[in-house]
């Protein structure tokens, strides 16, 4: 099958080489001469494992191709996806589709024989209507059905989540598009993927409402946490006991700096324009979008506490600053929000990421960037885990202490065990960790570091 991607960003580019790979014929075509130059050449624009050794493979089996030309690639295929950006718009936070509708007019007068245009990027509700709408306009004759089928790819597991999904949701209302979304997606049905039909509508609202859901999973056991610090409970053991409920599930029950991320942040916000637009507020959602919002700053408290209050002149050291581990994306960075508080309370802040140092220097200018954790704690009075990179798990103690003009260690994604660290001579703050007598605060301590 003849697919062209509009669009070679994370989305579009993850799609594209996954269909390439199961057999299809796929042109990715994007605006940006320098990253289809790039991507002929065989370099990633962005960093995703996986992602280079797949695009290179296929491009040499002659399945996968680059190309700035729209209008030759359109003509040649049997479908056509959409997976341009959608940013949040400046001043009201709705998705902003006119990258989307710029590709439903530049595609229409293009388009040959049936053509079924798929929207990849996360979209409001009637996004598809929309789209419909401007192909028929300018072109009445053509034979075209407009499908929405939502990715759920995570960063830094994107290609694993495409080819092993817990489900593709294809939004259609023609019954010739549903065959060839089928086709489409056969050699997952091998695989035995559930693919649930529905109509165009609900499809867009899946997606929505499913990342909102799952923001609303992580800002719970985020409040839970920081009921714990103030209980003696461990949220650790709160949330294993709450996820073996299978009505619940364990996965994204993990308590730590707030979530980021180009998806999270963007589509909660988008989602309660949406509700308030629509005169059904979505009043969780909105909650989620503030508590979240203020907890990624409220970091700093906590390492205003360890350090008794006194942040200023403080050196601080950062490790992981992308919003998750295997990516090196920065957008929306916890890291962000906890470094800009740092550096307002008078704190000198060096940092360390395996992968998104370049990208952090854009947000990040004024910190001193180290080639490795052991570097960044080098005099550091309190080191900070941020995201947990798999490198980040075993760190050498010992070599960490010394290196440190205080053995203090605060880490946000409790990937250390505490017992363990103060074994170490460290001082040791976790997420919704009981704090030891010791290391107790007054919380008014923590509220005036703020
Ligand atoms: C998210 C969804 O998980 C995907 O299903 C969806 O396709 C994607 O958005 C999208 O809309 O394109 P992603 O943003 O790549 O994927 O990353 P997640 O793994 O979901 O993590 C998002 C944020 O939540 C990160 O900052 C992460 O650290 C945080 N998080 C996640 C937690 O703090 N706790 C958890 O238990 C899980």
């Amino acid at each position: 099958m003849r697919i062209t991607v509009v669009g070679a960003g994370y989305v579009g580019l993850v799609s594209g080489a996954c269909f390439a790979d199961f057999g299809h014929q796929v042109t990715c075509v994007d605006k940006d001469v320098g990253k289809i130059r790039a991507l002929k050449r065989g370099d990633m624009p962005i960093y995703e494992p996986g992602l280079l050794e797949l695009v290179r493979s296929n491009a040499r089996e002659g399945r996968l191709s680059f190309s700035t030309f729209l209008a030759g690639a359109v003509k040649r295929a049997e479908v056509v996806m959409i997976a341009v950006g959608t940013p949040s718009r400046r001043g009201d936070g709705c998705a902003d589709l006119s990258y989307v509708y710029a590709v439903a007019r530049e595609i229409a007068p293009r388009i040959s024989g049936f053509t079924v245009v798929v929207v990849k990027s996360t979209v409001p509700v009637g996004t598809g209507d929309e789209v419909e709408r401007i192909i028929r306009e300018a072109r009445p004759d053509a034979d075209v059905a407009v499908v929405s089928n939502p990715e759920f790819l995570r960063e830094g597991a994107a290609i694993r989540d495409f080819k092993h999904p817990d489900r593709i949701v294809i939004g259609c209302e023609d019954e010739r598009a549903r065959q060839v979304m089928a086709e489409l997606y056969r050699p997952l049905y091998i695989n035995a993927a559930p693919i649930l039909g529905t109509r165009r509508r609900a499809a867009e609202l899946i997606k929505y409402a499913a990342n909102a859901f799952l923001a609303t999973k992580i800002t719970f056991i985020n409040e839970i946490a920081d009921l714990c610090e103030k209980l003696g409970a461990d949220v650790q053991e709160v949330a294993r006991g709450v996820g073996l409920d299978n009505r619940i599930g364990s996965k994204f029950l993990h308590a730590g700096p707030g979530f980021g991320g180009s998806c999270f942040p963007k589509d909660t916000v988008a989602l309660v324009k949406i509700g308030q637009d629509n005169q059904a507020p979505l009043r969780i959602v909105e909650t989620v979008v503030a508590v979240n919002d203020q907890r990624k700053r409220a970091m700093a408290g906590k390492v205003a506490l360890a350090l008794d209050g006194a942040v200023r002149g403080k050196t601080i050291g950062v490790i992981g600053l992308t919003f998750k581990p295997n990516t090196d994306d920065m957008r929306e960075a916890p890291s962000i929000a906890l470094i800009t508080a740092l550096q307002d309370m008078g704190g000198k802040v060096k940092a360390h990421d395996p992968i998104g140092m370049e990208q952090a220097k854009a947000a990040l200018p004024d910190v001193i960037y180290c080639d490795s954790p052991y570097s960044c704690a080098e005099n550091a009075d309190a080191l900070v885990i941020v995201t947990e990179w798999e490198q980040f798990r075993a760190l050498d103690l010992g070599r960490l202490k010394q290196a440190m003009a205080r053995p203090v260690l605060i880490d946000l994604r409790n990937i250390y065990r505490a017992d363990e660290l103060r074994k170490h001579g460290f001082r040791y703050l976790g997420v919704g960790k009981p704090p030891l007598e010791a290391d107790s605060r007054p919380t008014e301590l923590l509220r005036s570091a703020l």
